[in-house]
């Protein structure tokens, strides 16, 4: 169980190199950008996507290892990327992240104990899973507070191997909520009294991470994504998968028919609706803090209408979050107008990135 989880490791920190690469591997595209750290701060050096055929990734499992490895190349094949090492995650039901305070008399046996406690609930065989924690306190009255993170072997194992087929070195694995954390906080300064759930609205998933005081107190991960909406498109107008998705991005420059707008309408309202439940859900049954703000990411969050409808329906303050308000960029290079339009899509790999550049 220990031999792959220093790659989860998040203690180390300081030193790291002067360029940094996230790397992420979604369902429906492939996403890598470059960061390069000057005293200013960071600066984007690289950004590129490549689509997936649908059936690389299925339920978020790699299921065309092939496919996945040559888009990757193709990717990398077009980028000058001026180091091979990356930071990279996995997402999906085989990963768990879980907060746990547990007693323990002496601080050596932390990890045991951790681990041994993680064993008797975690929904997978102990031997088929890497596992890996963080200390966020330990009190003079012996209780630890740790944030564990499992996935299953074989996930990681299929993901670690796509990235070395296509000559990248994985040099950190994490997973999709310490991205949006890191793009987060590096971004939006938190007060110590405030949280915030950052909202990552992909293809297939929808995740949300309730960050406090530096932790995600709170994770859920949901099934509904953009590709929900691509398929009532598709039904509804019997289409090709390409058309509707060009209709539903906009990428056709002509007149949207109102039944796109009517679907995605809707498609907004049961994202919000969700939302909600789970947010009430955390309020429920958590200790944590109220939430005082939402920030949406990922490629469904260019949703025209969505923040709005969310915001109608959860009543909080909602915004899509844009991972360049820290990152510099050269004018030469990128257009304004450019990297508004990929700051969604790149807000993971950004906090891979981040993360990246703090890893020794
Ligand atoms: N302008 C846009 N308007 C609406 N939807 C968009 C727009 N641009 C991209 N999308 C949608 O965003 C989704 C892709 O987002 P993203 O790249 O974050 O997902 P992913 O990382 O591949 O998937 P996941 O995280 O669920 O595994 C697709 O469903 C795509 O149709
Ligand atoms: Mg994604």
């Amino acid at each position: 169980m220990s031999g792959l989880a220093s790659l989860f490791s998040r203690l180390f920190k300081g030193g790291g190199p002067k360029s940094a690469v996230g790397l992420s591997i979604g369902s429906s595209s492939i996403k890598l950008v470059e960061l390069a750290k000057s005293r200013g701060g960071w600066r984007l050096l690289h950004f590129g996507m490549v689509a997936l055929p649908p059936d690389a990734i299925v339920n978020r499992e790699i299921v065309n290892p092939v496919a996945v490895t040559e888009s990757l190349k193709q990717l990398t094949g077009a980028m000058k990327l001026s180091t091979h090492r990356v930071c990279s995650s996995i997402s999906g039901n085989s990963c768990i992240i879980k907060r746990m305070q547990l007693e323990v008399p002496n601080a050596k046996e932390i990890q045991d104990q951790v681990f041994w406690e993680a064993e008797q609930y975690l929904p997978f065989d102990p031997t088929e899973v890497v596992m890996d924690y963080q200390l966020l306190s330990y009190s003079k009255d012996k209780r630890a507070d740790v944030l564990l993170v499992a996935i299953k072997r074989s996930i990681l194992e299929t993901y670690m191997s796509c990235i070395e087929d296509a000559g990248l070195q994985p040099s950190v694995m994490d997973v999709d909520y310490f991205a949006i954390q890191n793009a987060f906080e590096s971004n939006y300064p938190l007060q110590p009294t405030e949280s915030a759930a950052v909202i990552d609205i992909g293809a297939a998933s929808t995740k949300i991470a309730v960050i406090h005081q530096g932790v995600p107190v709170f994770t859920k991960d949901s099934a509904l994504g953009g590709q929900n909406l691509t398929a009532e498109i598709q039904r509804h107008l019997n289409l090709p998968f390409a058309d509707a998705e060009t209709l539903k991005t906009g990428a056709s420059g002509g007149a949207v028919p109102q039944e796109v707008n009517d679907l995605t309408q809707v498609f907004a309202e049961n994202l919000a609706r969700e939302i909600k439940r789970t947010l009430d859900f955390y309020l429920a049954s958590a200790t944590g803090p109220s939430v005082n703000y939402l920030l949406l990411c990922g490629g469904s969050a260019q949703i025209p209408q969505l923040s709005r409808v969310i915001e109608e329906v959860t009543g909080l303050p909602t915004q899509v979050l844009n991972p360049f308000n820290a990152i510099s960029y050269d004018p030469a290079m990128f257009t304004a107008d450019y990297v508004s339009s990929i700051g969604s899509m790149a807000t993971v790999p950004i906090g891979h990135a981040f993360r990246a550049g703090e890893a020794k």
